[in-house]
């Protein structure tokens, strides 16, 4: 039985970080949306109300139902969660005349213990509200202050519930609390009584047998891409039923230079059952002409699931289709601005499943991709699988601006391994989240001795991020980038001007296209 802490959204920005705070305390943490909370079970010691760009004073504010949560298990406000529960009890919420943002010091710890257990006047603190608490109820006391703001911490007085519930105006899940990390063990280990068993090899033990049971003697199909995700669900899969998981890994003929070769070879060597499928030409087929990038993405996903569909038919018995999904792929979160926007399709193969008539299933849906990552350790896996860079799904289709050909991708290849086996010479490869090469569709003017030439040009792109969903351009040495730029312009015939790409996401994004 695994213990955890419930997280309900409010959709604020910061709700995913307080799921991965909780869990690097080795407490398993879920967020739900506020309005969809599960009934409590033995399983949940614990429950958060996460921060929200609304304000309780607004029509539109988000109601949450305490009634369940209060007194039934300790309850910890952070933010929007902590005004709703003073505005809830009968406490004054008002607009600051200031928006409170930015470091603040807790001046003054009113109950140096309990939830402030260790934490010392003068403790730096982050705060982002526009609403301000005025007022607490009356079956609550004062924690904590800080100069400008007398309620940051409030808590219930001893017995005025069954359970305890503290509330901070301050956010302890931001790096710049510094004794933010400090704040939620006091509450999820001290408090709220959670073992704080929730490590890899845990995780590990709980999945296989979880597997086994879900699966019993039937078999598994598994897409492998290369990529962290695939092959850490694979190992698990493989530790639950052995040899009834079959991997398929496709050569779609937009991988990076001999990496077909060499990943196939490093899952060989881990005892998984891989079959390698040599389909580049039919993807390069299928892509033949086509220039627009959402274009090319659905022709690649259409004839990976072909391809994949083919190969199944060979195989009897499947039972099931494994993939590699991660808890950001499927957190169902509030929604603050409306049905979102396909701004890029990133899920290429959504209808694999229905057209094989297979049952799912998805041993890391629970887990962010850092923890993927510490679980693929924990299984033995070669560090050069776990700190793969991530690789989209399209691979360099969509780091060829325009349309694909063979020679365009060998082009690319040839460009693309030179840097990024620069950036491991350099011992840089791991300081940044993700880097790439992008051929561009434009030709320039060069000269090389004593010949003119007119050839294409490559960006070198590299970020640092932690989730994708914002990054920023890696700061790179001059004279490493001087290095990759002679070395590509000296050995790759075809390209003749290197350029590095200093944009960041939003408003640019990661990949080109
Ligand atoms: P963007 O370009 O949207 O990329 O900033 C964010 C992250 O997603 C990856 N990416 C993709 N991954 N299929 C994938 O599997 C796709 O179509 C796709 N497009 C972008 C990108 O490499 C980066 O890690």
């Amino acid at each position: 039985m695994t213990e955890k802490v419930l997280i309900l959204d409010f959709g604020s920005q910061y709700t995913q970080l307080i799921a991965r705070r909780i869990r690097e305390l080795n407490v398993y943490s879920e967020i739900v949306p506020f309005n969809k909370v599960p009934e409590l079970d033995d399983t949940i010691k614990a429950v958060i109300l996460s921060g929200s760009p609304f304000s309780v004073r607004e029509e539109r504010a988000l109601h949450p139902n305490l009634e369940p949560l209060i007194g039934k298990r300790p309850v910890l406000g952070i933010c929007y969660g902590a005004q709703y529960v003073a505005q809830h009890f009968g406490g004054r919420v008002e607009r600051s005349e200031t928006r409170e943002y930015g470091k603040a010091n807790l001046a003054t710890i009113h109950k140096p213990e309990g939830l402030m257990t260790g934490i010392e006047a003068g403790s730096q603190v982050w705060m982002s509200h526009g609403d301000t608490i005025k007022e607490i109820p009356e079956q609550f006391e004062l924690l904590a202050s800080t100069a400008d703001v007398e309620v940051a911490a409030y808590g219930s007085k001893p017995g005025a519930f069954s359970e305890p519930v503290f509330c901070i105006q301050f956010h302890p899940e931001v790096y710049h609390s510094l004794d933010g990390k400090a704040l939620l063990k006091n509450f999820v280990i001290d408090v709220a009584g959670c073992t704080g068993n929730w490590t890899p090899a845990h995780f590990i033990d709980d999945t296989v047998a979880a597997l086994q049971a879900k699966i019993g003697d039937d078999r598994v199909l598994l897409g492998l891409s290369g990529g962290v995700d695939s092959s850490v669900a694979a190992m698990l899969l493989h530790r639950a039923i052995g040899d009834r998981l079959f991997c398929f890994f496709i050569d779609n003929g937009l991988l990076r230079k001999d990496e077909f070769e060499q990943v196939l070879k490093s899952y060989d060597g881990m005892g998984l059952n891989v079959k390698g499928i040599d389909a580049k030409q039919e993807f390069y087929d299928a892509l033949a002409e086509i220039s627009d990038p959402e274009l090319k993405r659905k022709a690649i996903g259409k004839t990976f699931i072909d391809v994949f569909d083919r190969e199944a038919k060979k195989l009897t018995n499947i039972k099931y289709l494994a993939q590699g999904t991660i808890y950001p792929d499927v957190i169902e979160s509030v929604s603050v601005h409306g049905p979102s926007v396909t701004i890029k399709s990133h899920h290429n193969v959504g209808g694999l499943p229905a057209k094989m008539g297979l049952k799912i299933v998805e041993p890391l849906r629970f887990l962010f991709k850092d923890e993927v990552r510490r679980v693929g350790t924990e299984l033995g896996m070669a560090d050069h699988l776990i700190k793969r860079h991530p690789f989209p799904g399209p691979g360099l289709a969509i780091r060829i601006l325009g349309d694909i050909t063979p020679e365009k991708v060998d082009l690319l290849q040839k460009a693309d391994a030179i840097y990024i086996n620069k950036l491991r010479e350099y011992g840089l490869y791991d300081q940044v989240w993700q880097a790439g090469t992008i051929l561009l569709p434009v030709q320039s003017v060069g000269v090389m001795g004593d010949e003119r030439t007119y050839e294409q040009a490559v960006a070198l792109r590299a970020v640092n991020s932690t989730d994708g969903m914002t990054a920023e351009w890696s700061h790179l040495p001059y004279d490493f980038l001087a290095a990759v730029s002679s070395s590509i312009i000296n050995n790759v015939k075809g390209i003749n001007r290197v350029v590095y790409d200093i944009s960041t996401k939003p408003p640019a994004t990661i990949e080109w296209e």
